[in-house]
Parts: C-alpha cells; sequence; structure tokens
C-alpha cells in the first residue's frame, strides 16, 4: 500500500506555509480550488487583506515570493484583485499518477486518520410483504455508502431493520393454524413462489379477517400468544420470516447484492430490551406517563393544532411499538456494537420519526458527542412521468418486475454490439445483467439522495449523456483499447511535456482521493457518480485529441497515453465497485 499526497494537498500545504510565513498570525485557509484559468487558483487571500487591512495585490505578490518552488509549481502569479493562479508542472502530475499506479488497489488513496465504527440501517423490507421502489433505494443507497466508507478504513456492520413483529401477524399466524400446510416449507421454494405464497396466504387471511368477527377475535388473541411468546406460535412466525427471507434473497441477488444473515437484525430482535429501554426512560425522566402510556415530548415538534406531538415509547395497554423497538436497537448498536456513527438510510417521510428518536436517545445520554447519528431520507421514487411509482392501473410495481424489464432492455443494448465486440451469448447474458443492475443503481445513486428521483428505463439505459452505461463503455473501450496494444506496456514518462488533454485527465485521476473523501463524509454518493461521469468524458476528449494507437505517436508518448489510459480504467473500477456497479471487460 502506497500513501500518495494528492497535487491538491501539496499545492494547499505550500500555499498555506508561504501564508503563515507572510501573516503569521493569521490561521488562513487558501481556499484553493480547480480552476479554468490555470490549474487552481486560491481564492484565499482576498479575505485575509481585508482583516489584516492590507491591498490583497500586494499581499497576494508577498505570498508568492514566500511559495515553496520545487517540482511540483510550474507557475504561480498574481490575478485580477488578488488571486493566485497556480500551474502545476507536467512532470509532478505523471510523477504522481506513477506512485498511484503502483497500488491497484487503492490507487494511493490513503485511509481515514481516525476510523470509527459505522452502524448503516438499510435494506429494510417488511415480512410478508412485498419489497417496494422504496426498499429498493435504502438498499441501493445503503450498499454504496458502505462501499464508499469502508474502503476509506471506518468500519461499517449492517442492519437490515426489517418489519418482522405486529399485530398484523396475529392475523396471518392464525389463518395459517387453521389452514396448516398452505406455505411451503421454506426450503422447496424459490424467490417467486415464496413471495407469491405470503401473498395468498396475506390476501386470504385479511378477507377473513375483514368478515368473520369470530376470525377477527381469534386473531387478537394469537397476537397475544406471539407477544408472551407461546411456543408453537412463535414457531408458525418464523415460518413466515424464512418464508420471506428466500424472498429477500432472491431479490438482492437480483440485484447483486451482497447481504449477510447475521445482519439481518429485525424488530423483533429488541423485543426483549424494551421492556429495560422503558423503564431507563422513565426513571431518567426523559419518557413520562400520560393517559396510561409512556411518552416523550418536544417542544418543537407540534401537530396541526398546535399541540405537542409525543413519540410513544408504550401504550396504554403495554404494548411496545417501532419507536422502542428503534430506541433499543439505539442502546444495542452503541453499547454492544461500540458504534460511532449510526446511519439509517430510510424514506424521508419518517424523518420526523427519526429526529424524535434520536432527540430522545440524545436525552438519555445515548447519543452525543461521540456517538451521532444521522438519516439519510431519501426522496420518492417517480414514474417517467413525474407521479409516484405505479402500475397503469395504479397499483405498486413489483420490484422484480421492474428489475428483469431494465435487464431485458440492457441485454438488448449489448446484443446491439456483441458481434462486433466479439461477445459469446453466455457473455452477452452476463453483461446484459450487469448493464441493467448498473442502469438502476447508478439512476438510484447519481441523484442527491434527499431528492425525489425518475424512474425511466429509457433514459437509465442510454448510451449517452450521465448513465453508469455510459461509464461501462468507457470502461470497456480502454480494456480493449490496452489489448490491442500488447506489443507496448503501459509506462509512465514524466519527463514528457503533456497536452492540454492528458494534463486535465491526469489532474483529475490525481483527485480521486480527495473526491471520495469529501463524497464519504458527506454520505453523497452523487458526488462519486459525477466524479466518474466527468473522468469518462475528460478520457473521451484525451482520446480524441491523444492518438494512442493509430497514428502511432512515437514510443514513449504511446506508452505514457497507455498508462494514463490504464489508470483511468482502474479508477473507473474502482469507483464503479465501491457503488456496487460491475466494469465487464469487454462490452
Ligand atoms: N421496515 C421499515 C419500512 O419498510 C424501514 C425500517 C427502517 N429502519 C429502522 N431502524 N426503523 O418502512
Amino acid at each position: 500500500m502506497t500513501s500518495v499526497t494528492s497535487l491538491t494537498d501539496l499545492v494547499h500545504q505550500r500555499l498555506a506555509n508561504a501564508l503563515s510565513a507572510t501573516l503569521p498570525e493569521a490561521d488562513a485557509d487558501p481556499l484553493l480550488r480547480r480552476s479554468d484559468r490555470a490549474d487552481f487558483q486560491a481564492n484565499g487571500i482576498l479575505a485575509l487583506a481585508k482583516k489584516a487591512k492590507a491591498n490583497p495585490r500586494e499581499l497576494a505578490t508577498q505570498v508568492v515570493a514566500q511559495v515553496e518552488s520545487g517540482d511540483v509549481i510550474k507557475d504561480i502569479e498574481v490575478s485580477g484583485p488578488g488571486f493566485l493562479n497556480i500551474t502545476i508542472s507536467d512532470k509532478a502530475i505523471i510523477a504522481n499518477l506513477a506512485e498511484r499506479y503502483t497500488d491497484p488497489a487503492r490507487l494511493g488513496v490513503p485511509p481515514k486518520k481516525n476510523p470509527g465504527i459505522t452502524v448503516v440501517d438499510y435494506a429494510q423490507p417488511n415480512v410478508a410483504k412485498e419489497m417496494h421502489v422504496g426498499h429498493l433505494r435504502s438498499a441501493v443507497i445503503g450498499d454504496a455508502l458502505r462501499g464508499m466508507l469502508d474502503f476509506t478504513g471506518e468500519r461499517t456492520i449492517g442492519r437490515h431493520h426489517i418489519g418482522d413483529w405486529g399485530t398484523q401477524f396475529g392475523m396471518l399466524i392464525q389463518y395459517l393454524v387453521e389452514n396448516p400446510g398452505e406455505l411451503a416449507p421454506p426450503e422447496d421454494v424459490d424467490g417467486e413462489q415464496a413471495m407469491s405464497n405470503l401473498n395468498r396466504v396475506y390476501k386470504a387471511s385479511r378477507a377473513v379477517f375483514d368478515t368473520d368477527e369470530e376470525f377477527k377475535e381469534r386473531a387478537r388473541k394469537r397476537v397475544v400468544a406471539l407477544q408472551s411468546g407461546d411456543k408453537e406460535t412463535l414457531e408458525l412466525w418464523q415460518q413466515f420470516v424464512d418464508e420471506s427471507k428466500v424472498y429477500f434473497y432472491s431479490v438482492f441477488e437480483k440485484l447483486d447484492m451482497e447481504i449477510r444473515d447475521e445482519e439481518i437484525v429485525g424488530e423483533s430482535a429488541y423485543n426483549e430490551g424494551m421492556p429495560e429501554t422503558a423503564r431507563l426512560l422513565e426513571e431518567m425522566g426523559v419518557a413520562e406517563r400520560s393517559d396510561g402510556a409512556l411518552v416523550v415530548f418536544f417542544d418543537e415538534i407540534r401537530g396541526k393544532d398546535d399541540k405537542p406531538v409525543p413519540l410513544i415509547v408504550q401504550k396504554a395497554d403495554g404494548g411496545f411499538g417501532y419507536a422502542a423497538s428503534d430506541l433499543t436497537a439505539i442502546r444495542n448498536r452503541v453499547v454492544d456494537l461500540d458504534a460511532t456513527t449510526l446511519l439509517y438510510v430510510v424514506d424521508v417521510r419518517q424523518s420526523l420519526h427519526f429526529r424524535m428518536v434520536f432527540e430522545t436517545a440524545r436525552r438519555a445520554g445515548w447519543l452525543g458527542d461521540d456517538v451521532t447519528a444521522h438519516n439519510m431520507g431519501y426522496g420518492t421514487v417517480l414514474g417517467a412521468d413525474g407521479k409516484p411509482f405505479k402500475t397503469r392501473q395504479g397499483e405498486t410495481v413489483k420490484l422484480e418486475d421492474l428489475l428483469d424489464e431494465a435487464v431485458e432492455r440492457a441485454t438488448a443494448v449489448v446484443r446491439e454490439k456483441a458481434e462486433k465486440v466479439g461477445l459469446t451469448e453466455e457473455e452477452i447474458v452476463e453483461n446484459g445483467r450487469y448493464v441493467g443492475i448498473g442502469a438502476v443503481k447508478y439512476a438510484d445513486l447519481s441523484t442527491s439522495p434527499s431528492r425525489d428521483y425518475k424512474f425511466d428505463l429509457d433514459q437509465m439505459v442510454s448510451l449517452n449523456g450521465d448513465t453508469s452505461v455510459y461509464l461501462q463503455y468507457a470502461y470497456a473501450r480502454i480494456k480493449s483499447i490496452l489489448r490491442k496494444a500488447d506489443d507496448k506496456r503501459p509506462t509512465a514518462h514524466p519527463e514528457l511535456e503533456l497536452a492540454p488533454a492528458e494534463r486535465a485527465l491526469g489532474l483529475h485521476l490525481d483527485a480521486f482521493g480527495d473526491l471520495l473523501a469529501e463524497a464519504t463524509a458527506e454520505y453523497a454518493p452523487h458526488k462519486l457518480t459525477a466524479y466518474l461521469y466527468q473522468l469518462a468524458s475528460l478520457f473521451t476528449t484525451f482520446y480524441d485529441q491523444c492518438p494512442v494507437i493509430k497514428p502511432e505517436p512515437p514510443k514513449d508518448i504511446a506508452e505514457n497515453r497507455l498508462f494514463l489510459c490504464d489508470l483511468t480504467a482502474r479508477t473507473l473500477h474502482r469507483g464503479m465497485a465501491l457503488l456496487g456497479i460491475r466494469t465487464p471487460e469487454k462490452l
């Protein structure tokens, strides 16, 4: 593992040194950014001059005189009212990239300094219910954030807080008692059969429940039996969970996503701890009794009639619900799992719930400065028409149908070019899957999570524009270039002068680690997709302007360009992999 300091950081250090040499008291940020006019621009001197009551241009000139010139900075000049324009030497660009190239796994990106433990709560479907597009979003965003966090050196623990508890199980279980054999053993069914069994049982039990008062009463008693841990009832409940898991796993597999059984820890897992949670909250005075229920009030959270809306920890009949389970989960994650960060990837419509839960946990001292919690509340998935995603009949769209359709369309796109690229039928099928699933993931990830996004398959599998297919093609194209150049090896030549397109590509490649650190700290996968998209675009310009194979450039130039090609491919591959998207070698 080689840790490479990015050019941005190198320049930043030199400027910060020069600033403090000029104005020793000021703890000033040079405010460095990439710029079109030079490679970088520093804007920090303006504010500094104002504070020091100095002429900004004069101050800038003094700072420039203090900047350590060496191999990195080729040119630094004062411009405008007191900006600094900085140009990096060609040699430094290639030398830095050459170091990155020696580290294929991390591309020279150093792990972060103080990694912690982040528990990521994501991909949390509900037992005996069909998954919907919202569950898809949680899974895709959560998985990508985990990939990014892991890469920075953070330890992540996944928690799939599945909805596996609640009064609806009374009805389901009672129906199964009265109609044994309606759920096939989980080992005998595939995902689709499991879900259709569950659907059938759900509909049938609902129908009896709604029409038969006596059944309703038996179902109610069944809830009590379930809550008191009756053995037979629990076994039947477990059947629903197991059957559902067969279905969940089939969807996650379709999504090309690894889910670990030990990380599926649903609401029910916290049942045992809930009375203790309630006791602690009441003893600490965080929660209070109100009409028999145990509740927490918040000054700032009020309903329509301006009455405070409470968080209900325990209902008047003694029952616990969603909030108690989440509060108990927090205790478990903080105390037993040693988490330093709790991250929730849950629909933004639950953000009020989490605000109240987090605030309660803060008052109880379970969250604080050392342990923080965030809900990455994501927006709604809309259809291409901009309305909430539904079938033409107004029903929710089955997730599996959606994924199948994406794969089908992608396979058609792949097939069109298959002959030219020389793909076998097997490769077409495999690539179709990677392109289709990648398209769904990328479209989701490239929108800022908090925003609604349009599920538009036509756009998703389009070869032009900001899509995963575009990036996958860029990757495959580079791979094909590298195969064609087999008599020449990618080799860095720092002594060469670079063309503008080579410099632009090189500087962008060097910024991968910095960008990743920023995108991860902000939980912003869309910043990573934007980076990768720009990388592919810069590569396209480079490839247009700088021949690699034909017309054949001199050997050293060809080698250096192949080196840029290869590092671009590695960076694309790494970045996409962090997001959970595959990059086929041939496409
Ligand atoms: N199962 C819930 C739903 O489908 C999401 C669970 C979110 N996680 C949590 N810790 N509450 O809406």
